[in-house]
């Protein structure tokens, strides 16, 4: 059907409101409490909209709760909306602490937005701010600042709609009311509790973890995807701009994650991701391994690779245990160079961890890969038991990523592991070469369901250590002569 934005012909489905119909063809209605995601209470006020009639005075509604309908007149900059949205913006304030200097929301907080946009103007009370706890620990990841608060419930909202914890409520009326924990819930039990410091449009709630770790102005986000399961959510992965680069402090601040939020892809994720995907810095900021070595011996990557292309080419039954954190790309790079060369098999890196959601109703998936549909694209998968795919008569096992403690390697066989994480195991290893983790390369990995998803490098890798793609590459190249000469040479 046709209505109208300020005179401006648009086009709206039946039942859409008018906030969805004007988002649908570009237009952005203030709002604070209204989400696309979650049901609609209305309580905020800052989406008002004027409609004009044919006959008689025009009527005034929220833009959230009304249905559009054929023909409809809406106005969003008369002047009786610009004063009315003025208005809400002062009542919204009205106890709103303007402590913006200190608020870890500053620089994407809508409440400061909205302020310059729609207000810009003092405040005309004269009484005393109502004051609220300033640090309320909502759970062990997430703090309240209930003075910021704004009552929009969108928190509350997601808990019972979203995360179904319904850990949240409000407790209290008026400028009395609070954001609690609900009596008979545990946030802490809420497995995508981080969800709401994205969604509280002011700094009310804070994650524990990030406080005063830096300001957002000083961060930028790098597309990835969250390894910590095979859904591989769409995620930004915040990190400190060059520009802003600390010099006096510990350079590894520079190469720090300093936060991770959802990138929105309806196709994976949707607008969410678990709280998994935001501990990533915990799982790739582990102690690196950064040294190749020969038998426990410092060598450089080179020597290394050739080592390792020497013991390939020279093995009778080699085994491949090939990581399923691997991208497709380095797949793609093991399969044309190596997999001629060895028998390969597909292994899990992780497994669940003790008392770890396993899978659940919205994101969570059983397989904590990413990538383990298109490594058994590629190759087969591990057997049930080790032994089925290492047998006494293999003379060579190559293990590329983790998971594997090596036990099952048969007395005599060499060994080349490629790792990224430092492991004692290495220092067994006949060859050991260092590889980048994904945060330190691009490509790609392909979800349980199929969908293919990008990841970008956000820092550079340390010298020494080897991007698995390239390094595949130039074992095969190196395989390519050795090969020939075992089949055409003399006999050893
Ligand atoms: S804590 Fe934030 S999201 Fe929750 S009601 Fe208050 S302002 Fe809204
Ligand atoms: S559901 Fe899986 S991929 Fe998505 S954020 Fe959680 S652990 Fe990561
Ligand atoms: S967004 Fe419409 S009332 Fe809050």
């Amino acid at each position: 059907m046709e209505f109208f934005i300020d005179g401006v012909p648009m086009q709206a489905e039946d039942g859409q409101t008018v906030i969805q119909a004007a988002r649908a063809n570009g237009v952005d209605i203030p709002h604070f409490c209204w989400h696309p995601e979650l049901s609609v209470p209305g309580n905020c006020r800052i989406c008002m909209v004027e409609v004009e009639q044919e006959k008689g005075d025009p009527w005034f509604d929220i833009a959230c709760n009304m249905p559009v309908t054929e023909g409809m007149r809406v106005l969003l900059h008369s002047e009786k909306i610009v004063r009315l949205r003025k208005q809400t913006m002062q009542f919204i304030t009205l106890n709103h602490p303007v402590d913006c200097g200190i608020c870890n929301k500053s620089g994407e907080c809508t409440l400061q937005d909205f302020h310059y946009a729609h207000n810009g103007q003092a405040s005309l009370s004269r009484d005393a701010k109502t004051h609220a706890t300033k640090f309320f620990p909502l759970s062990d990841r997430i703090m309240l600042d209930n003075e910021r608060c704004i009552m929009c419930t969108l928190c509350v909202r997601f808990t019972n709609e979203v995360s179904q914890s319904k850990a949240l409520c409000a407790v209290n009326r008026g400028d009395h009311a609070l954001i609690r924990p609900a009596e008979d819930a545990n946030f802490d039990n809420d497995q995508y509790s981080d969800n709401v410091i994205d969604l509280c449009p002011v700094g009310a709630l804070l994650s524990r973890q990030l406080l005063d770790h830096a300001r957002v102005w000083y961060l930028q986000p790098t597309r990835s995807v969250c390894p910590g399961c095979e859904r591989g959510c769409s995620i930004d992965i915040w990190h400190r701009k060059p520009e802003w680069a600390l010099r006096a402090l510990d350079p590894r601040l520079n190469t720090r994650i300093d936060r991770v939020t959802p990138h929105e892809n309806p196709e994976v994720n949707g607008l969410w991701v678990c709280n998994k995907a935001r501990d990533l810095a915990a799982l790739f900021e582990r102690p690196r391994a950064t040294q190749a070595t020969l038998g426990g011996a410092a060598t450089d990557l080179a020597t290394a690779t050739a080592s390792a292309a020497r013991l390939i080419a020279a093995a009778r039954h080699p085994v491949a245990l090939v990581s399923s954190w691997g991208s497709n790309e380095e797949l793609a790079a093991f399969a044309t160079a190596l997999a001629p060369h060895v028998q390969p098999f597909v292994k899990a890196d992780h497994l669940p961890l003790p008392g770890e959601v396993v899978e659940d109703h919205l994101l969570i998936k059983p397989d904590k890969n990413p990538n383990r549909r298109a490594a058994l694209a590629l190759f087969p998968a591990l057997p049930g038991t080790l032994a089925e795919a290492i047998t006494p008569q293999t003379d060579l096992v190559l293990v590329w990523g983790e998971g594997f403690d090596g036990s099952a390697v048969p007395a005599g066989a060499r060994v080349i592991r490629l790792d990224a994480y430092a492991d004692p195991v290495q220092a067994q290893a006949d060859v050991f070469i260092p590889v980048s983790i994904q945060t330190e390369r691009s490509g790609h990995y392909t979800n349980f369901a199929g969908v293919v998803s990008p990841f970008t490098a956000c820092f550079a890798p340390a010298a020494g250590i080897a991007h698995a793609e390239e390094l595949f590459r130039a074992i095969g190249l190196a395989l390519a002569p050795a090969v020939a000469g075992a089949l055409t040479g003399p006999a050893a």
